[in-house]
Formats: C-alpha cells, structure tokens, sequence
C-alpha cells in the first residue's frame, strides 16, 4: 500500500523530530496531531466488523498501550488514524512530576525505547476529569480504557489502598460504565517496589479488592521479567483467582541483555521497550493463553514494531494488541496498514 500523506510528512520531519529530546518530541508531535484533527480523514473504523470485547463492541482489535496518553486526552487523532482503542493513564491518586529529566532514550538503528518515566501523571482527579469529558463526547466506536499505578511515596504494603480509592471513585460518577476497562499496573519498572504486587497471594489479594469496587473489569498488567515460567503462571493464576477480567502481557523490561545497548546509555538504566522485547512478549504470550483458555481476554503489549507482527500477535490467540514504541518508529500509518484502509489520511 503507498504510503499516505501523513506518513510521508512524518519521514520527512523524523530526522529532525529525533534530533530533540524524545518526551520533547512526542509532547510536539501529540500538538501538531491534535492541531490537524478536523484535517485527518476517519480511517472508516466503523466499516470494520466489530468484535465484542469486555462487552464492547470493538472496531480494531488493534489499540495504543498505557503512557502514550498520560495526561487522558485520549485525542480523537488516534481513533481517526485507525486505532481501535487507547489505555489512557497510567494515573496515581495525586499528581506526580516523576523522575528527573531526561528520563527517555531512543536507540533508533534497532527500534527501541529506555524509559524511567516514573508515573509523571497530572493526579486522578484531573486525568478522570479529562477522560471523562472525552468520553461524553466520544463516538462509541472508539474505546478508551483507564490505567491505574501506585503512588511513588505509598508503602508497598498500602498499595491496595491507592488503587481501591480511585476505583471507589470511579464507581460513584455513571460515566465510567463508559469505559472499555481499568487496568491494574503492577509492572512498570520504574516506581520503587511496584513490582512486588506481582507476586502471587499479593496479587490475589489487590486484584481480589479492587474487583469488588471496581465499575469496569479489571485487567493486570505483568511484566514478563519472571524468574521463571512456572513463578508467572503461578502469579497469573493467582491475579485470575482474585477476579482478573483480563490481562495483559507485557510492560517494559529490565532485562537490557536481550539488545545492544549503547555505551552511552549503559547506567541509563529503566525498562526497554521495543523490537527487541518481541520475543520474550510472545512467549509470555502464549504461557498466558495456555492458562486463560480463552475464559478472559488477553491483551498482548511489547516489541509490536509493524502492523504483520500486530496480526501476528492475534493469529497466536491474544483477543486485543497494543503498540507504543512500534508506533513511534513506525509512523502514523501503522494502524491503517494494519486495517488495510486505502486512501490518504488527510482531507
Ligand atoms: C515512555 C513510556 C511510558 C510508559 N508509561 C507506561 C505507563 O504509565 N503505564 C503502563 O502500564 N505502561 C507504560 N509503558 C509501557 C507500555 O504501555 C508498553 O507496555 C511497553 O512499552 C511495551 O510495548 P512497546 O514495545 O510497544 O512499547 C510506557 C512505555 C513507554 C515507552
């Protein structure tokens, strides 16, 4: 398919886009997409045959993973340029600056990405209050789902509380019937401790009390840097036993072994994201369906770097994808390629 015009302005401006800071550029690159929205063509989602997912009917199995869209605009450019849904967030109960600058890295020649973000979020009552808004006004093709973290400063011990709270939050305003489901991040790298509410009773028991309160289902997010297979089923199977409506694998890694990384980016530190994280994503992939037996919906993130290996993911068995990094280097035409929508992308 020939690329469309937007994809041919991106290859021209990448160059310079990625001579600039990379949280830089994606915060300009997000502007111009949101200036030029009413010039976007739909990429016709609605002509897709809908999939019925968590209740909802969904357009594109193919979605934008969490901390794209930290601030919860969840901006109408993504729908109209195919995407089918976005995980919004990841939102902590108040506001956080996260880690010092700069705290994102390219490494281009092989498609990845080094983050120590650290939940920079504007708070859940301000993210909440931009979701809501959009979804008053989304057109319900497009799906928008919420992601939840703990507070940097929130003993691991009181984690639950952190999630409980905003999801109690949620249940007492209608409007997030609306929302396609709220995600459980246990697994980012990058906030002191997180990850041990991966660990099997713990999770049972988080994911145990935030499915009480909870409007929406609650999918878990892992990590696929386990110390072995048999320890992530027996997390997995614990996160289901609590209540689990779905789960998705996996988040960054800490596992920098598994790419060349630059010398000067050796103590950059942070989870990779990537091409690279391909391989492990769909290994956990499938340890996860052998499990799930398609009782919840399987939600596949990591190393998603074209739209075949997206088509790729759906073939193995996940119900949905999500891309970040893929998208970055990919370029706008990523889910329009993936959908096979002919025609140009601007009016
Ligand atoms: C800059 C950056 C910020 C991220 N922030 C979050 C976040 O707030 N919450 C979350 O669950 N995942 C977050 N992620 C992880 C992505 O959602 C995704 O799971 C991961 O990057 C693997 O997918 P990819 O290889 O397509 O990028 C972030 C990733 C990047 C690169």
């Amino acid at each position: 398919m020939p690329d469309s015009l937007l994809q041919k302005l991106y290859r021209i401006t990448k160059p310079a886009l990625f001579r600039i800071n990379p949280e830089r550029a994606h915060t300009l690159t997000a502007a111009a997409m949101r200036t030029i929205t009413p010039f976007i063509r739909d990429a016709h989602l609605a002509r897709q045959k809908p999939r019925i997912i968590f209740d909802r009917k969904v357009f594109s199995p193919l979605g934008i993973a969490a901390g794209f869209d930290k601030f919860c605009r969840a901006p109408l450019y993504l729908h109209k340029l195919g995407f089918g849904f976005v995980e919004s967030g990841s939102l902590t109960p108040k506001p956080q600056p996260g880690n010092p600058k700069p705290r994102v890295a390219r490494i281009p020649e092989q498609q990845l990405l080094l983050n120590k973000m650290g939940f920079n979020n504007p708070g859940f009552i301000a993210g909440w209050q931009n979701l809501r808004t959009r979804l008053a006004e989304a057109p319900h093709q497009y799906q928008i789902a919420l992601s939840l973290g703990k507070g940097k400063d929130t003993d691991v011990a009181r984690a639950a509380d952190d999630y409980v709270h905003c999801l109690e939050l949620l249940r007492q305003d209608p409007m997030s019937e609306y929302l396609f489901y709220i995600a459980i991040n246990v697994s980012s790298p990058n906030t002191p401790n997180l990850r041990a509410l991966q660990k099997g009773e713990t999770i049972r028991k988080l994911v145990s009390a935030c499915a009480k309160v909870s409007p929406r289902p609650v999918v878990v997010k892992f990590a696929a840097d386990f110390p072995d297979t048999k320890t992530y089923l027996h997390s997995l199977s614990a996160a289901l036993d609590g209540g689990a409506g779905g789960i998705i694998i996996c988040n960054t890694t800490t596992d920098h072994s598994i790419a060349k990384i630059p010398a000067d980016l050796s103590n950059f530190g942070g989870g990779l994201s990537g091409k690279a994280l391909a391989e492990k994503s769909r290994l956990y992939l499938k340890e996860t369906l052998r499990v799930t037996k398609g009782k919840v919906p399987v939600i596949s993130s990591g190393g998603i770097y074209a739209p075949e290996e997206a088509a790729a993911r759906l073939g193995m068995g996940a119900d949905l994808v999500q891309v970040y990094t893929g998208f970055i280097y990919y370029g706008p035409d990523f889910a329009r390629e993936f959908l096979g929508t002919k025609g140009s992308n601007l009016i």
